[in-house]
């Protein structure tokens, strides 16, 4: 089952994903070389208690695991899910994922970058910009009426054109009351496959693209996910509404309105 949110739910959700954007926002300013992804990390924490929210990741359970920080910090061949480190000191020429996941008054917004450390080279600037072209041309087919696989596909078709690969393992979600709801949204598919979109579906759609081959890792911390072939990697994720119309993302950064409940 995949939930359609109620008018009330989605004042709800745009709150979340608003908080999410403010907070991703003020990570990636703070993004320079010299500073620790442990440092990140504090100050995701930070910026989610200035906004009233917690952090979704937090203590997030897979089986008997449980994330230990409160975002996620994924440097140069880390694709996802990367632990912020006191010893990780960001250097000139880095890629850092930087993935945020808050909850406020019950629901969940979702939203992720890559953003670079200083000077990259030429290939790096080319990852982050396909990646970020295929988040948007995902959003674009995510319409009342299309099927998951539209993303899937516009998504892989995009990234594949240009060379790089995507990561199978790892997909995009439904996210509301939950950080990860039905369908899943993979970053490769058939075109006309998979459940229909409705409006009011809220849907965090994520582009994960590797540099080189498409297999991946996880590390013995049990979180952190690295390609196998050590090449970099790039993410951005945006939190979707599905309406009657145009895709609307719900993740861009503004203040609270003023006279909001
Ligand atoms: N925001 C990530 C996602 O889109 C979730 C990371 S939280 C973690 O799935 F706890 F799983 F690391
Ligand atoms: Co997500």
């Amino acid at each position: 089952m995949i939930p359609v949110k109620t008018e009330a739910e989605i004042a709800r959700m745009r709150e979340a994903c608003r908080i999410a954007a403010n907070v991703l926002a003020g990570l990636r300013a703070a993004v320079r070389e010299g500073v620790t992804t442990y440092e990140l990390d504090q100050l995701g924490r930070d910026l989610m208690m200035e906004e009233g929210a917690t952090s979704a990741c937090y203590n997030y359970r897979v089986g008997s695991r449980r994330f230990p920080a409160y975002t996620c910090i994924s440097v140069n061949d880390e694709v996802v899910h990367g632990i912020g480190s006191p010893r990780r000191v960001l250097r000139n020429g880095d890629l850092v994922s930087l993935d945020v996941a808050v909850s406020y008054q019950g629901f969940i917004g979702d939203n992720a970058c890559t953003v670079p450390v200083g000077e990259i080279d030429p290939r790096a600037e080319k990852l982050l910009r396909v990646t970020e072209e295929a988040l948007q041309i995902g959003i674009d087919q995510a319409r009342s009426g299309n099927r998951v696989g539209d993303i899937s596909n516009a998504v892989q078709r995009h990234v594949e054109r240009n060379g790089f690969s995507v990561v199978r393992e790892f997909v995009g979600h439904g996210v509301g009351r939950s950080m990860h709801e039905e369908p899943q949204i993979p970053n490769f598919g058939r075109r006309g496959s998979g459940p229909r979109l409705k409006p009011g579906m809220t849907l965090a759609i994520e582009p994960m693209v590797n540099m080189g081959s498409a297999a991946v890792r996880v590390l013995d911390d049990g979180w952190t996910v690295v390609t196998r072939d050590h090449q970099p990697s790039a993410h951005f994720e945006h939190t979707v509404l599905i309406t009657a119309n145009e895709p609307e993302i719900l993740t861009i950064p503004a203040p609270r309105a003023v006279g909001a409940g």
